[in-house]
């Protein structure tokens, strides 16, 4: 059922081009005045508008321009008593679907009305499949397809639409500001800026000033007043990185940004009113920081509406030979190495069983190196940094440091098992081949400290 508007300035006529098509099944709504359209337009996009064209107040081809604004997939068919061949051949112009003589009879109504419905059906497939193709381009240079990166994936594009705070975690270079860019560029904010702060990278006594902005002469060397970053980024994103690095009074004012949608420039006394989503950062335990004092509980809440985890690369399965492959060849083409085709099994091989502790960002440089280094066609094992070669495919040697003890290297292998199972202990246990009572028992000693 498809939501049809009609609009006559003489209601007679209106109800009687409704009348007509009663029967089609469509939900039908009758206006006589432009102003009543726009309204209910708002409320509910229309399928198709068939409007008179000579009204009062507003004519059909500025009500069909103002329409198409709030309503772009609608088409519409134009009822008139007047119109001239020019008037037809102008709204033709204007993509109106077909132009009827006044008064249209039903067989010709609702001909033309199918007719609409189907251009309206077009009209919306086409945008549905222009936006997907946007989001893939945008998702393209966002490499990833496993299960734990395809539920991250999932969770930004269900968060991108909403102006909700978002905050990301993660280990050093797994993606939190490649996901950060893709939570802006997804979002209806794409248009507006994305403003990002590195807090840890800005001195204390500047981030303040940075982040609020600063009337003329609040302090020294404030030579001229200057907005700050959050009010730099209203109607788009701010995305604050390292946002565990900012100090606690600074906090507060960040809280009232985030509460109040206010900002106020150091040395000012009214606040200014500020749009902006925020995306935060961090690699540190926010949940920690806040245990220990160093972070405000109430801005914590505040920032943690949507958690979004990042996962270390080593859980990531063949992602990483995704990303190499990526990597591989946006490097081929910015050094124009034509000869360079791919890995050797060895060195994919290198490559899966590496731990990656460094994440996306090392994977990048060992692959950037690479390319600059193999002769080619193929990037072989030994063009690969050496930590990635420390486990070599004949025997799986592992190499061993000289100076570990027994203990060490058996907290060592549990905290492995506990990683590679996402902290599951009773899978991490059953790898291991103790019991769980046993992990239990030397996690315990391992948290007081007697190992
Ligand atoms: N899924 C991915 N697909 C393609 N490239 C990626 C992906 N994730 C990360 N990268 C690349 O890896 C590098 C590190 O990513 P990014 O800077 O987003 O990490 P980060 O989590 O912010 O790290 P840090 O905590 O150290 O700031 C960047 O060059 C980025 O382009
Ligand atoms: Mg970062």
């Amino acid at each position: 059922m498809a939501l049809v508007f009609v609009v006559d300035d003489d209601p007679v006529t209106g109800e009687a081009i409704a009348a007509a098509l009663a029967r089609e099944g469509h939900e039908l709504r009758v206006f006589s005045a432009p102003g009543d359209v726009l309204a209910a337009a708002r409320e509910a996009e229309p399928a198709v508008a068939i409007t008179d064209f000579a009204m009062p107040g507003m004519n059909g081809l500025e009500l069909i321009r103002a329409l198409r604004e709030l309503s772009p997939d609608t088409t519409f068919l134009v009822v008139s008593g007047q119109a001239t061949v020019e008037d037809a051949v102008a709204l033709m112009k204007e993509g109106v679907v077909d132009v009827l003589v006044k008064p249209p009879r039903a067989r010709a109504l609702r001909r033309a009305l199918a007719l609409a419905l189907r251009q309206h059906e077009l009209a919306a497939e086409n945008r549905r499949l222009r936006q997907a193709l946007r989001d893939r381009r945008l998702l393209e240079n966002v490499v990833g397809a496993s299960p734990a990166f395809a539920e991250v994936l999932r969770q930004v594009e269900q968060v991108a639409a909403t102006p909700a705070t978002v905050l990301l975690t993660g280990e050093t270079g797994t993606g939190k500001e490649v996901i950060a860019e893709a939570i802006h560029e997804l979002s209806p904010r794409a248009e507006r800026r994305l403003v990002k702060v590195h807090c840890a990278a800005i001195p204390e006594t500047l981030l303040e000033s940075e982040l609020f902005g600063h009337a003329r002469g609040a302090f020294t060397g404030a030579v001229r007043e200057k907005p700050g970053l959050v009010e730099v980024a209203d109607g788009g994103t701010l995305f604050l990185d390292e946002v565990g690095e900012i100090p606690l009074d600074i906090q507060a004012k960040l809280l009232r940004v985030l509460q109040e949608g206010e900002v106020q420039r150091i040395g000012e006394t009214a606040p200014r009113k500020v749009d902006v989503r925020v995306v935060a950062a961090t690699n540190r335990d926010l949940e920690v920081e806040v245990r220990e004092g160093r972070f405000r509980e109430d801005l914590w809440y505040r920032i943690n509406v949507i958690p979004i985890h990042l996962p270390p690369l080593r859980q990531r399965g063949d992602d990483v030979l995704l990303l190499a492959r990526h990597f591989l060849e946006q490097e081929t083409a910015r050094l124009g190495r034509t000869d360079l085709e791919g890995f050797t099994p060895e060195a994919l091989e290198a490559l899966r069983a590496y731990a990656w502790p460094g994440n996306v960002r090392e994977l990048q440089n060992a692959i950037a190196r690479a390319a600059a280094l193999a002769p080619g066609p193929l990037v072989r094992e030994e063009d690969l940094p050496d930590r990635v070669r420390g486990r070599t495919t004949e025997g799986q040697r592992l190499v061993l440091p000289e100076d570990m003890t027994l203990e060490e290297m058996e907290r060592l292998m549990i905290l492995h098992a506990l990683e590679v199972t996402g902290g599951k202990k009773k899978e991490a246990a059953a790898r291991l081949g103790i019991s769980l009572a046993t992990l239990y028992r030397k996690l315990d000693r391992y948290q007081r400290g007697d190992t």
